[in-house]
């Protein structure tokens, strides 16, 4: 099934399969913030994050969004289709925290009222800058009617995220996702765990997502773990 390594990221890695249509993405327990200044290993927290991810891409599909999530192949081994990646990180946002605080004079918790779509540019070596339609479509990322229609589907993917998470007692306070293309059509990349959202508890506001590592602000392993009691109930 898995044959060579493609690449290893932050945190997953990425192998080919006997199959050039699909790959295999491993999450790994190590994690990283600040553009990797800040590095460490969390233990199952790869394994949450796996399962949490899971779940999130079969609720989704179920409502009608395309994913590239195929089937598990192992407790952290995804098997997903080969996609050509856009080098888009869209970003909706529900409640403001986070960098968009930090860079515009926005207060933290401050709800929106409407989301807001921010696109980063995928790139480590320039330290993932904003960018819009125009600079997007100059570098060649994607064009005009692409973006048009990521956007459609982040809006409409924050709908049914906001939704099902607030059922299992969890704001969305904001989120990344990353798309790419396949057979002409945009698919849904990547992950939906606690690395890539913001997540509030209903009750307490607690962080429970990757701020507790990025501030300092708790144990990783057993707030990813909090999560995936909530949403993967079934692993337990
Ligand atoms: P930010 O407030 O740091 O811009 O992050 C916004 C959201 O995007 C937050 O839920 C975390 C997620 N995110 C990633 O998944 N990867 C990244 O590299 C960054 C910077 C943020
Ligand atoms: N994922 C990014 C990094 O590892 C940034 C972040 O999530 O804060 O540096």
């Amino acid at each position: 099934m898995k044959t060579k390594e493609l690449y290893s990221g932050k945190a997953k890695t990425i192998y080919r399969t006997d199959n050039p249509e699909q790959m295999i993405a491993d999450f790994r327990d190590s994690l990283t913030a600040f553009d990797g200044k800040k590095k460490s290993e969390a233990s199952k927290k790869g394994y949450y994050n796996a399962q949490i991810s899971r779940k999130l891409f079969e609720m989704l599909e179920a409502e009608g969004i395309r994913t590239h999530y195929i089937d598990m192949v192992s407790d952290t081994e995804m098997l997903v289709d080969a996609l050509e990646i856009i080098l888009i990180e869209v970003i909706p946002r529900n409640i403001a925290a986070g960098s968009i605080t930090r860079t515009y004079p926005i207060k933290e918790g401050t709800r929106f009222e409407k989301p807001v779509i921010v696109l980063d540019y995928k790139s480590d070596e320039h330290g993932d800058p904003m960018l819009n339609e125009d600079i997007a479509v100059t570098m060649g990322i994607a064009t005009y009617e692409e973006i048009a229609h990521i956007r459609e589907m982040a809006l409409k993917i924050n709908a049914l995220l906001t939704d099902y998470l607030y059922s299992k007692d969890l704001i969305l306070v904001d989120f990344k996702l990353e798309f790419g293309r396949k057979d002409g059509e945009i698919v849904l990349a990547d992950e939906i765990s606690c690395d890539t959202c913001r997540l509030w508890d209903k009750t307490t506001g607690k962080s429970l997502d990757k701020d507790v590592f990025r501030f300092g602000g708790g144990d990783v392993t057993s707030t990813y773990e909090e999560v995936a009691r909530r949403l993967v109930p079934e692993i337990f």
